[in-house]
């Protein structure tokens, strides 16, 4: 038997490495049959060299290297030639060698691949690709991003490490944690009837490790949530979560920038700007209609209810008597824009829930709009000298009841024409903090108040007094890390005392019995001596997306789930045998029985 472990990666050979024999483990990338001589493509992790068997020097080893085929797994020894100067392929990281191949075992031979298992691998469906995760996990580039993520997570350890943190794993078999999403509920086989909640967050377990004096935790957190999925959201994912206790919000804020200064620095060699602009939540719904602003561009929102309220047009009376608000945006160069891209527009902003939408065209040396008639021409020219608008441009408003609607409308509309205009700079990392969020909102189909964040996160103690009178009035003391428009991460300062958080809860409309049934263990540690604490959560996956330029969290995600919530590999969930569900004790509907 050959001995065929490894002496060297194939991306490493370089022509330091001519006149060595080395040993080679790795997959056929690629084999050619070039006028009597094959050329074999041999990679591995770290690369890929080219492999040569000659008839010539061996004709017994090339009639066995004709056997070779595409993601064959092969063990190649050999010698590392230099290339002569007109065969070096600049190329290849490794283009100026090749290794002159002397034995050859097939480790296991493969079937033909599904899919291609290289660059073009990332053209192929999706769903091909998630069916064959291991043949698509070869590819380099699949490969880059989990090496990305692996390295960004022990940076992330390194430097929680030095900062005094320690890693504490919390339950996964846990009760429901209140982040606002549905839990995936596990039932217990001992408990009959009974069920775990896998966590949302370890939120609530965070804060019993502060009132527990470990002063700094972090975890590397699983969490899970069953919500509707999106590009930016995986019913599993994995945020990097800590707390601190005897702190208030500048400490946390100014860790978090020189963490990621440092991982900007280390991953990127980027040195990022300090302190990270920080953008009050109003500010950044005023002038974004975002509270995750991305600021990469300009385009910004301006509120022009006071110059349309003399105008005659009934929607933006109506709106503005009934306290809402009249939101406009300039994009320049639009002017000539068709009637079906400004109903394309139309679409979207009804979309994010606008009831309409209008504009003002200036163009060919006069304004074309289907409002126009209802403006006296200088509250016209008032408009489009607020707006900054020239000869080309155009202005779309937004007119709604709800601020905060005819904003987000908007807001979608400003990134819409960001796209459209090219105005993204690529390669632009731009992070901000969004403070002072609201501590609570309305929730229309529940008819009640809810946290913005959790119900755990402090308010800001001036505004304290107004939780009785007006409470959509309070802000709380939290904090949203945002990258180019994305959610990165979001903390807060929490409530430490008893009284407080038992009001928050009041507020939020639970009843003392529901409070002291699911939260009553908090309470009581709150009082026996919990210091006061805050921290934050960001999204892994999230920060590894943006930092690999990939526009999916399944792109750096090993295993992910599809929208539909299902692995395409394993193909879970699935359905169980009847006995697991006899010994949980567990009945399906008829419905569920038939298909079972
Ligand atoms: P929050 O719910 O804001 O806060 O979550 C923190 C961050 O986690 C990421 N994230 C997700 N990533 C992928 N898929 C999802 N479904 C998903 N949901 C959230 C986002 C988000 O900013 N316990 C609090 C944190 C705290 O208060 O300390 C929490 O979980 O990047
Ligand atoms: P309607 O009265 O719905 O036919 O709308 C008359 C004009 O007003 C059309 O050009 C609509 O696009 C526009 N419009 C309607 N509602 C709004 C709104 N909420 N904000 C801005 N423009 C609107």
């Amino acid at each position: 038997m050959l001995a065929w472990t490894r002496t060297h990666y194939c991306g490493e050979l370089k022509r330091t490495e001519a006149g060595k024999t080395v040993c080679l483990n790795g997959w056929v990338n690629r084999y050619r049959n070039l006028g009597g001589v094959l050329f074999v493509d041999l990679r591995d992790r770290k690369g890929i060299v080219q492999v040569v068997f000659h008839p010539e020097h061996n004709p017994t080893l090339f009639q066995q290297a004709e056997a070779i085929r595409n993601e064959f797994v092969i063990m190649v020894k050999g010698r590392v030639e230099q290339r002569p100067k007109e065969m070096i392929n600049p190329e290849m990281a490794t283009g100026e060698v090749e290794v002159y191949a002397e034995e050859l075992l097939i480790l296991n031979p493969a079937k033909t691949p599904p899919i291609y298992v290289d660059e073009r691998g990332s053209d192929v469906d999706e769903t091909l690709r998630l069916r064959h995760r291991c043949l698509d996990l070869r590819r380099p580039e699949m490969q880059r991003n989990i090496a990305l993520r692996h390295r960004i997570t022990k940076l992330i350890r390194d430097f929680l490490d030095e900062k005094d943190f320690w890693e504490i794993e919390t339950p996964m078999l846990t009760r429901s944690t209140p982040e606002g999403a549905r839990d995936f509920l596990v039932p217990s086989r001992v408990n009959p009837g009974k069920f775990y909640a896998l966590p949302q967050s370890p939120q609530i377990f965070k804060q019993l490790l502060m009132a527990a004096g470990m002063e700094k935790y972090f975890q590397i957190a699983r969490c899970f949530r069953d919500e509707d999925l999106r590009a930016d959201r995986q019913p599993e994912f994995t945020q990097i979560d800590l707390e601190m206790s005897f702190v208030e919000r500048e400490a946390v804020l100014e860790l978090m920038e020189e963490m990621m200064a440092f991982l900007f620095k280390e991953i990127k060699g980027i040195e990022l700007p300090r302190p990270f602009p920080r953008l009050d939540y109003q500010e950044a719904m005023n002038r974004y209609g975002s509270d995750k602003p991305d600021t990469r561009f300009g385009l910004e929102l301006v509120d022009i209810s006071v110059l349309v309220a003399a105008s005659e047009f009934a929607v933006f009376q109506k709106v503005l008597a009934a306290g809402g608000k009249v939101v406009a945006l300039t994009a320049p160069g639009c002017g000539e824009y068709s009637r079906r891209e400004l109903d394309e527009l139309s679409k979207i902003a009804v979309k994010y829930g606008a009831k309409g939408l209008s504009y003002l065209a200036l163009t060919e040396g006069r304004i074309k709009s289907p409002i126009a008639k209802f403006f006296a021409p200088e509250q016209l020219d008032g408009i489009i000298s607020r707006m900054e608008a020239k000869e080309g441009d155009l202005i779309v408003l937004i007119a709604d009841q709800d601020p905060k609607l005819a904003l987000t409308a908007l807001g979608a509309l400003r990134l819409e024409f960001a796209q459209r205009l090219n105005l993204i700079p690529a390669d632009q990392y731009n992070l901000l903090w969004v403070i002072n969020f609201p501590l609570f909102e309305f929730d229309q189909e529940a008819q009640r108040l809810v946290a913005v964040h959790h119900p755990f996160t402090s308010p800001l103690p001036e505004d304290s007094a107004l939780l009785d009178s007006d409470p959509l009035a309070v802000r709380a003391n939290a904090y949203d890390l945002v990258l180019n428009g994305t959610e990165l991460g979001g903390g807060s300062i929490r409530i430490h005392q008893r009284p407080l958080q038992e009001k928050l809860f009041r507020v939020l409309g639970l009843s003392p019995e529901l409070v002291q049934e699911k939260f009553g263990f908090l309470l009581e540690a709150f009082e026996y001596g919990t210091p006061p604490h805050g921290g934050i959560a960001l999204g892994l996956d999230r920060l590894v997306m943006l930092l690999s330029g990939a526009n999916s969290l399944r792109e750096v995600i090993a295993f992910p789930k599809t929208t539909g919530a299902t692995c395409l590999l394993t193909m879970a969930p699935s359905t169980v045998e009847r006995e697991q569900l006899e010994e949980l004790q567990i009945v399906l509907g008829k419905k569920r029985q038939e298909e079972a």
